[in-house]
């Protein structure tokens, strides 16, 4: 949930390491960081709030230190209050660090500590970690790490900086993320490798409890018991662009943009010969036939696109789906089996409940198959099979076209799963994979429609409360579209499925409320219209969003948004995209910062 970088090298290091935390502020925001060697003593400026109001003001102020070799972090507090003496580096003028994940056992270290006489002025579990590596530090920064990670529990990454050893950073992580970016008489260690892209692309992934060794010139690794070890570089195919907001007035913006290309990224590697074909993961169509039960478990818009993944699967091949969020998941003694295959949707791949939850899938045997965006990434690497969604960096805290790729992959996991069972011919097969792959241009078409979205999005920004109301698919679609507005406009929003209301819900309309009404699927419209028209003559305002062709008494719909003509199954692949849009116009007219809501970060690494 934090970011963290480090640089060492030849040049004056401040400015590219803020330049870096900025690349990294979706991780966390509440306040940032610089350490740096700088003439025999560990100089740290850091600052409570954004990096361009608190850092950089700070930096103004104190002056930027000089030096070549340095750490940084943007920080999403966990122990401890956003402010400044919380705030990363966290040091005692020997060892500076920065930390991401949570040290689990910091009490009993703490008091560990305060025994041998340390005294805290933080209230972060980190102090504990620099206090550690003080305690057991002399000369030999390696052994000092390796006996401080044998005592602490949880999760980090951590980038170390030693007085004593002005041209060098250590770091070593277990849980959380941290990679190792190896340039050109320069070396780097960053959260993900977005940081780096401007410098290099090559770069290691670290491993648990691996420790990396730092210079200019030289990257040295070893094992926990501080053995040296080979590693295998990495070449980064994302380059800086798609790391840059590239005119857009944000990522949110530039990402819902880049939603065609990325679904097209998704599905041309696998349809082969107008069918999904899952071969580069040894996904076949005996294990499809075979499994007995499929879970799709994810987190927030990850899940979303599970439910989106369960209607069409159920509906295409009769085959029962469970969907679960995978933190119920991995506390409820799942009635998953070796039988089984469990599909763990995450774009990060590194979200610590939904790695928790592939974790307990791998040990009870089940088949899993990780569909991940970030290669690499934990959950890539821990599955039995995993597929890449392509979809290049999603900078912006709110997941747009990760969730676009999500869904797609799901259409295409339904699809093989039908033909494989033989609930569809292979003809029937072809047909819906073609048609999937003409979704890209019909996003197109969508996106053009931006003054609708504007509109509806400026009768929204006074309501105090919202609701989405959806029947089948577009209930799943309802989940997404009113956590996309939620989560960037602070304006409280529920979805429904719409023949709930009248269980209880429906006493919250009142004069004025939105109501957003996603009737989308032929069979249920109506249904739906009918709902419409209770909370309509209970004041409700209504948005109604519909094919263009669809017809209903005008009358019930204060705004509509429409769509172009596709199947029912695949409407939510458009679908979406007005809610995106939508979310978005009423956080920018409501001055929201979209791009890092409050309160939240990417990429969740804690429980
Ligand atoms: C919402 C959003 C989150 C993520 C969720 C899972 O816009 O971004 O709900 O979808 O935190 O994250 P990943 O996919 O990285 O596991």
């Amino acid at each position: 949930m934090c970011g963290i970088v480090g640089f060492t090298g030849s040049e004056q290091c401040s400015e590219f390491l803020v330049q870096a935390l900025k690349r990294l502020e979706y991780r966390g925001y509440d306040s940032a960081g610089i350490a740096v060697q700088s003439g025999g003593k560990i100089k740290t400026v850091k600052a409570k709030g954004k990096i361009a109001e608190g850092l950089q003001e700070k930096l103004k102020e104190e002056g930027v230190p000089g030096g070549s070799c340095g750490i940084g972090h943007t920080r999403w507090a966990t122990h401890g209050e956003p402010s400044d003496v919380n705030s990363h580096p966290i040091g005692n003028g020997r060892i500076s660090i920065v930390h991401n994940g949570i040290i689990e056992n910091y009490r009993e270290i703490k008091k560990f500590l305060i025994g041998h006489g340390y005294g805290f002025e933080s209230e972060t579990d980190t102090e504990t970690v620099v206090k550690l590596l003080d305690y057991y530090y002399s000369s030999d920064p390696v052994d000092a790490i390796s006996k401080a990670i044998r005592d602490i529990e949880g999760a980090y990454a951590l980038g170390i900086i030693f007085r004593d050893f002005p041209d060098k950073i250590f770091a070593v992580r277990k849980e959380s993320p941290l990679i190792v970016g190896q340039g050109k008489g320069e070396n780097f260690i960053a959260s993900d490798v977005t940081a780096i892209l401007d410098r290099t692309r090559e770069y290691y992934i670290l491993e648990h409890e691996e420790i990396a060794e730092i210079s200019p010139n030289k990257i040295i690794f070893r094992d926990s018991h501080g053995f040296p070890i080979t590693k295998q570089l990495k070449i980064a195919d994302w380059d800086i662009s798609t790391a840059e907001k590239g005119g857009y007035e944000h990522f949110m913006l530039k990402e819902i943009h880049e939603q065609p290309a990325a679904v097209r990224n998704t599905l041309s590697p696998r349809v082969k010969n107008g069918l999904p074909s899952f071969e580069e993961c040894g996904l076949t169509d005996e294990k499809l036939k075979g499994y007995k039960h499929i879970f799709i478990i994810g987190c927030g818009s990850a899940m979303h696109a599970g439910m989106v993944g369960k209607y069409v699967i159920e509906e295409l091949s009769r085959s029962p789906v469970i969907v679960d969020i995978a933190s119920e998941f991995r506390y409820r003694n799942p009635l998953l089996s070796k039988d089984d295959l469990c599909v763990i949707i995450s774009q990060s791949g590194e979200t610590a409940d939904t790695k928790a939850a592939l974790t307990l899938a791998n040990e009870i045997g089940a088949d899993t198959l990780a569909l991940v965006n970030v290669v690499g990434s934990s959950i890539a690497r821990e599955a039995k099979m995993v597929m890449y969604t392509n979809a290049g960096p999603e900078i912006s805290v709110c997941s747009t076209k990760a969730y676009a790729v999500q869904t797609a992959f799901m259409y295409l996991l339904a699809f093989r799963v039908a033909l494989a069972r033989g609930a569809i011919t292979e003809e029937k097969c072809r047909e819906l994979t073609g048609e999937l792959m003409c979704i890209p241009q019909l996003i197109e078409k969508c996106l053009c429609d931006k003054e609708q979205y504007q509109f509806v999005a400026s009768k929204l920004i006074n309501a105090q409360s919202l609701m989405y109301i959806g029947r089948g698919l577009d209930y799943a679609l309802s989940m997404e579209g009113s956590l996309k507005l939620k989560e960037i406009s602070y304006i409280h929003s529920e979805s429904y499925a719409a023949g709930e209301l009248k269980h209880g819900t429906i006493s919250l309309i009142e004069e004025g409320m939105p109501v957003i009404a996603v009737a989308t699927q032929s069979r249920l419209a109506d249904k739906t219209v009918s709902n419409v028209k209770e909370v309509k003559s209970r004041g409700a305002v209504v948005v109604v969003i519909c094919k263009e062709n669809f017809e209903f008494d005008n009358t019930i719909a204060d705004y509509k948004l429409t769509l172009p003509p596709i199947s029912d199954l695949l409407m939510p692949m458009v679908a979406i995209v007005p809610m995106q849009l939508t979310a978005y116009y009423t956080a920018v007219l409501l001055g929201r910062d979209v791009d890092m809501p409050r309160n939240l970060a990417k990429s969740v690494t804690v429980e």
